[in-house]
């Protein structure tokens, strides 16, 4: 069985390959890129390394030939994949892909107004539709984007600014979602079916900025705002309204109008959603937020200097 993954460079593709490395010979693994090179060391270890891009149809389905199986990681243009999953599904159509796993988000129900939703809701379906075997992982969010993006700045700046106030969701680990899919794709048993990935437990951005303040040794305050203030928080770090390709700010990867509607969500209660799907798909629990932040302590300390340093006027 040939496992092929599309945008297999970025991090949730690698981890992906390096994990099923594990279990498949790299003869089995067949990586899709846009930039093939930033692949060549699984190249080297004898993975099938092509050229594919979403926004390209004719070039994917090409690069898809002899696929049994596709991840289909979901894009990075928020609010605007539409086009691009659709070209995903169809070229893996056209090359006789037979089971597609998709990189979905949580609670992607129509109602939800979070615009990364919007697209991953008609991606699924479409998916649906398609004639192919599928299966769904709604991720949660990343729990990464709390030490990577979040954690730094309201460490930075003792504040968490949200608005989201007493709504929850339950911040999974990239690595979690990454084993998920992969006892999926090696897997029986799992067409038609949707899974909701989260970690542990049901978190607030409240809890969040405590559990900042208690991994830090700072004191975090919780600044209650609406969209009008958020979106000025945005800006002010030079976040764009809409997304840019390969585009990172301040680590911070994402679009305003992205970031906005999800918090938007979160408050209304969209993204409070607990499930035990990481444990019956990989065998154990969810790690947790506070231990991947306590086990990056020092990583989130220095990020936190850098941004102090870099943006000092900011609020
Ligand atoms: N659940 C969450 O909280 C959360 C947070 C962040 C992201 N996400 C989603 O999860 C995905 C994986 O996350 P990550 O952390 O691995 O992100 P990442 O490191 O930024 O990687 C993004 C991936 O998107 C692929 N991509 C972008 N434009 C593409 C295009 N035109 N055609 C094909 N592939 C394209 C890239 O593939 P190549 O460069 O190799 O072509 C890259 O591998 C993201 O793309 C996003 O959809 C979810």
């Amino acid at each position: 069985m040939l496992i092929a993954i599309t945008g297999a460079s970025g991090q949730f593709g690698r981890l992906t390959a390096e994990l099923l490395l594990d279990h498949i010979e790299p003869a089995s693994l067949l990586l899709i890129s846009r930039s093939p090179e930033k692949l060549a060391d699984f190249a080297a270890r004898g993975c099938s390394v092509r050229k594919g891009d979403f926004d390209d149809r004719d070039g994917l389905t090409a690069a898809l030939a002899g696929a049994d199986r596709m991840l289909m990681i979901s894009g990075t243009r928020v609010g605007f994949r539409e086009p691009q999953h659709t070209n995903a599904v169809r070229a893996a159509q056209a090359a006789g892909v037979g089971h597609i796993v998709y990189t979905s988000f949580i609670a992607a129900d129509p109602g939800n107004p979070s615009l990364a939703v919007k697209d991953h809701l008609f991606t699924e379906t479409l998916l649906h539709a398609s004639g192919l075997e599928w299966t769904v992982l709604r991720d949660a969010q990343y729990a990464e984007a709390v030490l990577d993006a979040m954690g730094p700045l309201v460490v930075a700046t003792g504040r968490m600014t949200s608005l989201a106030r007493n709504g929850r969701m339950a911040f999974v680990c990239r690595q979690d979602c990454v084993a998920a899919a992969v006892a999926v794709l090696l897997g029986q048993g799992h067409a038609g079916k949707t899974y909701n990935i989260t970690g542990p437990e049901l978190l607030s951005y409240g809890d969040v900025g405590r559990l900042l303040a208690d991994v830090s040794g700072q004191p975090v305050q919780f600044v209650d705002t609406d969209a009008e203030g958020l979106y000025a928080l945005f800006d002010s770090l030079g976040i764009p309204r809409q997304p840019v390709d390969n585009l990172v700010v301040s680590n911070v990867p994402w679009n305003s109008d992205d970031m906005v509607s999800f918090e938007v969500a979160v408050r209304d209660g969209h993204f409070a959603i607990l499930s035990d799907d990481v444990e019956r798909l990989t065998g154990r629990p969810p790690r947790s937020l506070r231990d991947l932040l306590m086990a990056n302590h020092d990583q989130l300390l220095a990020a936190a200097g850098a941004m102090r340093a870099g943006h000092a006027s900011h609020p």
